[in-house]
């Protein structure tokens, strides 16, 4: 009772009350992980992401210096740079140096599939899932170089269970079962267009997760961090599930980041049309960082240089490395949250349940791009689209399994 009194006040003076409408239909046990759902809520955090959010206040200002970030491409190296940036990822690999991460905490609400992304099937005649196709490269790179890279794949709350069954039924890819260790990523609750946090249909409190940023807390608080340190791995490749034809354990990738002495380093492709959807790296007041193509001005879309490329055209596709140094440096600071105006069903102040029809709350995301910005010196390596890029975002047209079947099919050569 005491602990049911704490939690009243501290939503009366947070002006959240509505939070315990469905309290007194729970059980004793659901009545407990409500009280402690509340008792974990930064309200100050909330408080501030909402009035941000009214205010539409957004973490990009317009003042903001953006300027074009220099590159590699690696279809133009010299055969001697080549060499020596493969020796230099060679021996990382070889030396145990890297792990990779995959990001399968996202819901696919484009995609329209209701379980893990990563147990889309893109339609191969092989109905091998993302997960598998993913594993593949992974598998060979084990054989290549006679170890094995450890794989950290981050879930979700949503979505854990039904992940860590899927590996289990499939026997893991073939994959060294302990050397595949699943996480699950952060949430924050939804607001209401009011500022009133949601509660769900059971009567908790309406959580969504945190965004593909949350990594770095994730990797913290489940201990993932810790034993990356104690493995005394070097270097992090942070990637999509989304994308089949992804190829994390890249020599090329490593080489070029170490050489040149970065912290970090994106891979890119070259946009495929100034319109394109997709974000691009940049510099921001002089750091790192990607610029959304919700941000880019029509003029910066367009912008060439002197041999007729887009001055901004180096499109982020999401697959990162990151010293370890940094991942522990990162993982102590707060990126910045970005809200999305979502549709969501809750239970109202009366306990009545509330359909949604149109946008009506806010989710809370960060993204691991906006980590960059605290990177002072990032490596981009362009590769070619065709041999890594086929992403699965949308059930039709561009970007899509249609699209990431045809692209995969082509670059294996599969009739
Ligand atoms: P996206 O945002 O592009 O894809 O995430 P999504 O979340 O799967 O699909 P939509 O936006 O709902 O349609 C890019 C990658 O980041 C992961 C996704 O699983 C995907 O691999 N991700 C995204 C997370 O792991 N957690 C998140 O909170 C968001």
């Amino acid at each position: 009772m005491e602990k049911y009194e704490k939690v009243k006040e501290i939503l009366r003076k947070n002006g959240q009350e509505q939070l315990l409408v469905c309290y007194d239909k729970l059980d004793n046990e659901g009545k407990e992980k409500l009280l402690d759902q509340i008792l974990n809520i930064d309200f100050e955090q909330i408080k501030k992401l909402y009035e941000n959010t009214k205010n539409n206040k957004n973490i990009n200002s317009n003042d903001d210096l953006i300027e074009p970030i220099d590159y590699v491409d690696e279809s133009k190296l010299s055969p001697e740079d080549y060499k020596k940036y493969k020796e230099v990822g060679d021996n990382i690999i070889k030396e145990k140096r890297l792990a990779v991460l995959t990001l399968a905490g996202g819901q696919g609400t484009r995609l329209g599939y209701k379980g893990p992304k990563g147990k889309f099937d893109i339609g191969l005649d092989s109905h091998e899932s993302l997960f598998e196709l993913i594993c593949k490269p992974l598998k060979k790179a084990n054989k290549e170089y006679g170890v094995i890279i450890p794989w950290y794949i981050m879930t979700s709350n949503e979505n854990n269970a039904e992940t860590v069954e899927f590996f289990k039924e499939n026997n893991y890819f073939g994959y060294p079962e302990n050397e595949i260790k699943f996480f699950v990523q952060g949430e924050i609750p939804m607001v209401g267009e009011d500022g009133k946090i949601l509660v769900n249909e059971k009567g908790f409190i309406k959580l969504a997760a945190d965004g593909h940023g949350g990594v770095f807390k994730s990797m913290v608080k489940s201990g993932v961090l810790k034993d990356l340190n104690n493995r005394n791995v070097e270097w992090l490749v942070i990637g999509p599930v989304d994308n089949p034809l992804i190829n994390m354990a890249d020599p090329i990738f490593l080489g070029v980041t170490a050489s040149k002495k970065c912290m970090a380093a994106g891979k890119s492709v070259v946009k495929a049309n100034p319109e394109e959807r997709v974000g691009v790296f940049c510099k921001r007041n002089k750091m790192p960082s990607v610029i959304e193509y919700t941000e880019i001005s029509p003029e910066m879309c367009n912008l060439r240089d002197e041999k007729g490329e887009l001055v901004f055209g180096e499109s982020n596709v999401n697959c990162n490395l990151f010293n370890m140094k940094r991942i522990n440096e990162v993982a102590e600071n707060e990126l910045p949250y970005h809200a999305a105006h979502k549709k969501a069903d809750y239970i109202d102040k009366n306990g009545k349940l509330v359909i949604a029809d149109k946008p009506n709350a806010y989710k809370y995301e960060t993204f691991i791009f906006d980590a960059f910005e605290s990177m002072e010196t990032m490596a981009i390596l362009r590769v070619k689209r065709e041999e890594e890029f086929a992403p699965v975002k949308n059930a039709e047209g561009v970007d899509s399994p249609a699209t990431s079947r045809e692209l995969y099919k082509k670059y294996y050569n599969i009739k």
